[in-house]
């Protein structure tokens, strides 16, 4: 058991800005990592469909042998993630609770969420948050123009500044002190981001507190792996190329292998 994978899946690249962190804060475990790109992007479908999506892919994970399941997909988290715990038979972290947990811990109290229009919508940012600080006063905005800026490597271009200004605006008239980068994207799109907004706003996003709360259930249940050197593994439903080109940006190194596999 110990020495089994970590599963992590996302509707495509984004997910790896999570894979990173998790690599970086544990280097000896191994990670299996799924992106959905046939069915990219999550975050404009239905709760339903994104829900059936999110199953397909843990039971894909779940049938090569993991010990424990990373939902790095915040869209997914935001619909699916009640069900998943409920239903497999491992551990399944999610990605909104982690960065609801970093933006109190930043002392955030005029928080902004950033986010699909599928997360946004679901309002579990705002939950999370409002469960681990009802005081906090939550202003959220739905961004689906940045999912192909960063996917386009565009992330301080001048475009995207504009575009981070226009979803912004209202954000920065609540006077928000606190912003989640509310999606696997984002963080490759802070500069822009940090721009728009000035340097007074903490920017908050959920993998270095994701990658915690791995750690802690590894230790708690007694699952860490060995010490030595994990590896990773990549699979995708479509595309492997793409994925391969796009990912090292998201992952923050060159992507070894990608598998094209069927989950559906
Ligand atoms: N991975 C998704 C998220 O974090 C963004 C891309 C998509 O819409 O599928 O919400």
């Amino acid at each position: 058991m110990k020495q089994q994978a970590i599963g992590v899946f996302d509707s495509g690249v984004g997910g790896l800005t999570v894979c990173r962190e998790l690599v970086r804060r544990l280097p000896q475990e191994s990670f299996l990592y799924l992106g959905d790109t046939a069915r990219v992007p999550y975050g404009t479908k239905s709760p339903a469909m994104v829900t059936q999506y999110a199953f397909e892919a843990a039971e894909f994970l779940c049938r090569q042998g993991i010990k424990l399941l990373v939902v790095a997909c915040n869209t997914a988290s935001a619909v699916a993630l009640p069900r998943l715990r409920e239903v497999l038979k491992v551990p399944v972290v999610g990605v909104i609770e982690p960065g609801a947990r970093a933006a109190v811990a930043g002392g955030g109290r005029r928080v902004g969420v950033l986010g699909t229009e599928g997360t946004i919508n679901s309002r579990s940012y705002e939950q999370a948050l409002h469960k681990l600080a009802p005081q906090i006063a939550v202003f959220s905005v739905a961004c689906p123009l940045f999912v192909p800026l960063a996917e386009e490597g565009w992330g301080d271009h001048l475009v995207t500044r504009q575009v981070a200004e226009e979803y912004l605006a209202p954000l920065l008239a609540k006077n928000i002190d606190t912003l989640v980068l509310g999606c696997t994207h984002y963080p490759l799109l802070e500069a822009a981001i940090r721009a728009a907004v000035g340097p007074d706003v903490l920017l908050v996003d959920s993998a270095a507190s994701t990658a915690l709360e791995v750690a802690e259930l590894l230790h708690n249940g007694s699952i860490a792996a060995d010490p030595g050197c994990g590896d990773q593994r990549f699979y995708v439903t479509d595309v492997p190329t793409r994925f391969k080109r796009i990912g090292s940006g998201f992952l923050g190194a060159e992507l070894q292998s990608v598998e094209q596999v069927h989950i559906g």
